[in-house]
C-alpha cells in the first residue's frame, strides 16, 4: 500500500531514490516526474487529478484496458491458493500448464510448445540460447550468427540490447555482444531511393538480408530476428512485399526465422500475432506485454515444431531457465486475459471495426501541414512530422533533428491530457484494444489540437 502525498512530495522522494529506465536522472529530477495514481478503461489520472487519455496502452501492453475485474480476481485467487512454485525440478503448476495449452491454441498452426520468461528481454535471451543450441544439436555449431536490423528494439538485457539496433544503447556497455549483426531497416521515408515504389522497396530491403547472408556465409548464420512492425523504432510498417520475401530468403538458406511479437502479439494488428498480419510463418515467436495486458510481468517464446522436435527428441537437458518461468500468478492472469480477449472479440474488433476506423481518421490527419506520413496497422499508428511535403516522391523533407519537433509535440500532448510517444519526429500511438469509436474520435481531436499547437510553434515562413 502507498501513502497519500502531494505531487511535490512524490517528486522529491522519486528524485532522491528512484532511477528510472532510459532516463537522464538529473534532468528528470529538475523537471519532476508526473506521478500516475490510478486508471480506468483507457484513462489515467495523475497526482494532480488530471485525466489523461492513454494512447500508448501503458507501454504497448494494457490491451484489455485498465480495471478489468476478471484479471484482478484471477491474481487474487492464485495469490491465495499458490503464490509461487517453480518448474525446475520435475514440478509444474496448473496455471502454467493451462496457459501453455491455451497459447498453443491461439498461436498459428505448428506452435505447440512454449518456454516462459519474465519479460520480453528475457524471452529474447532465450531465443539466442535456443537457436544456437538448435544448431549445436544438429551438428552445425558454426551457425552462431543472428542477423537483426538497425533501429530494431528487442529489449534491454545484454542479449536483448545486442539484438536491438539502437545506436544509443550500443554506445553504452560494450554492445553488441559477439555474433550479432545488423542490416538496414525497411523504412521507406529514410531508405528508399527516389522513384521507387513501396512494393519495390520492400523487395530491395529484404534483399539486404540475402546480401548479409552471402557476406557471412549461410553456414555461419543461425537466425534472422525482426519485429513484424518495428514498435519502439517508431511504428515502422514495412511494405507488404517485405516479410514474404524475408521468409523466402530464410527458407532458401535454411535459416531460422524469429518474430518478436512482444508488441504485435495478442491482437494489436488485428490477428493474434503480427506475423499472421504480415504474411509470414516464423519458427519462434517472442511474446510478453499483451499476454497479461501488462497487469503482471510475463514473457516467453512460442517454439515451432521445427525447433521443438530437435530440442525435445535429440537435445537432452537444455541448461537454461528463470526462477519465474511459468510463475503461477502471472500465468493465472494471462489465462484470464486471453479468455477476456476472446470473450470481448477484441482481435476481430481491431481487424474489422476500430482498426479501420482509426485508419480512416489517420488518413484525414494526412492533410495536416505537419504530417508527411500517417500510417496505421490495426491499433498501431504513426504520424511523421515533416518540414515540408514536396519532393522525394511526395515524401518531403525532415526537420533538422536539433529542433526536436517530436518532443515539442509530445510536450503539447502532455499538457493536453494525451499520452502519445515521440520517436524522433514520429508521433506514435497504440491505444488499448477496448477503445471505442467515440473514444477514437476523442483521441483524434486531441491529436489534431496538439498538431496545431506544434505547427504554430515550429512553422517557418518557408514551411509548406
Ligand atoms: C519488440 C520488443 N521486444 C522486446 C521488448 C522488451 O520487453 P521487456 O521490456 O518486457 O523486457 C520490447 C519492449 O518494448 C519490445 O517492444
Amino acid at each position: 500500500m502507498t501513502t497519500t502525498r502531494t505531487t511535490k512530495e512524490w517528486q522529491a522522494a522519486d528524485a532522491a531514490h528512484f532511477l528510472h529506465p532510459f532516463t537522464d536522472f538529473q534532468a528528470l529530477a529538475r523537471k519532476g516526474s508526473r506521478v500516475i495514481t490510478r486508471a480506468d478503461n483507457i484513462y489515467l489520472w495523475d497526482s494532480d487529478g488530471q485525466r489523461i487519455l492513454d494512447a500508448m496502452s501503458g507501454l504497448w501492453c494494457v490491451n484489455v484496458g485498465y480495471g478489468q475485474q476478471a484479471l484482478i480476481d484471477a491474481a487474487t485467487r492464485q495469490l491465495k491458493e499458490l503464490p509461487f512454485y517453480n518448474a525446475f525440478f520435475q514440478t509444474a503448476t496448473p496455471p502454467a500448464i493451462e496457459l501453455a495449452e491455451l497459447l498453443a491454441e491461439v498461436s498459428p498452426p505448428g506452435f505447440e510448445h512454449v518456454f516462459f520468461s519474465g519479460s520480453g528481454s528475457e524471452g529474447n535471451d532465450t531465443v539466442v540460447r535456443m537457436v544456437r543450441r538448435y544448431w549445436d544439436i544438429l551438428g552445425q555449431p558454426g551457425r552462431q550468427v543472428i542477423i537483426s536490423r538497425k533501429n530494431a528494439y528487442h529489449g534491454s538485457t545484454m542479449a536483448g540490447a545486442s539484438l536491438g539496433g539502437m545506436t544509443g544503447m550500443h554506445a553504452q556497455g560494450g554492445l553488441p555482444i559477439p555474433g550479432i549483426v545488423h542490416i538496414e531497416q525497411p523504412y521507406w521515408f529514410e531508405n528508399a531511393p527516389d522513384g521507387m515504389s513501396r512494393d519495390a522497396f520492400g523487395l530491395l530491403a529484404a534483399g539486404w538480408l540475402e546480401d548479409k547472408i552471402t557476406e557471412i556465409g549461410a553456414d555461419k548464420v543461425a537466425a534472422f530476428i525482426g519485429e513484424p512492425i518495428q514498435g519502439a523504432g517508431g511504428v515502422i510498417i514495412p511494405p507488404a512485399t517485405y516479410w514474404p520475401e524475408i521468409q523466402r530468403i530464410c527458407d532458401r538458406h535454411g535459416i531460422l526465422l524469429v518474430s518478436d511479437e512482444v508488441i504485435t502479439g495478442f491482437g494489436r494488428t488485428g490477428r493474434w500475432f503480427g506475423s499472421e498480419t504480415m504474411g509470414f510463418k516464423p519458427d519462434l515467436m517472442t511474446f510478453a506485454k499483451g499476454v497479461t495486458s501488462g497487469y503482471i510481468p510475463l514473457g516467453g517464446v512460442m517454439v515451432g515444431e521445427r525447433v521443438a522436435k530437435v530440442l525435445i527428441e535429440q537435445g537432452g537437458e537444455f541448461n537454461h531457465g528463470y526462477t519465474y518461468s511459468g510463475h503461477p500468478v502471472a500465468c493465472a492472469v494471462a489465462l484470464a486475459n486471453i479468455k477476456l480477449v476472446r470473450e470481448l472479440g477484441l482481435v476481430e474488433r481491431v481487424r474489422e471495426d476500430v482498426g479501420p476506423y482509426l485508419a480512416a481518421g489517420f488518413e484525414q490527419l494526412q492533410a495536416h501541414p505537419l504530417v508527411g506520413e500517417a500510417q496505421t496497422c490495426g491499433l498501431m499508428g504513426a504520424l511523421l512530422l515533416v518540414k515540408d511535403k514536396t519532393g522525394r516522391d511526395g515524401r518531403g523533407h525532415a526537420f533538422d533533428a536539433a529542433l526536436e519537433v517530436g518532443m515539442v509535440c509530445r510536450a503539447h500532448c502532455f499538457a493536453n491530457g494525451l499520452i502519445m510517444r515521440a520517436v524522433g519526429d514520429r508521433m506514435i500511438i497504440a491505444p488499448p484494444l477496448v477503445i471505442t469509436q467515440a473514444q477514437i474520435d476523442e483521441m483524434l481531436a486531441l491529436i489534431r489540437r496538439c498538431l496545431d499547437l506544434t505547427w504554430a510553434e515550429v512553422r517557418t515562413p518557408t514551411s509548406a
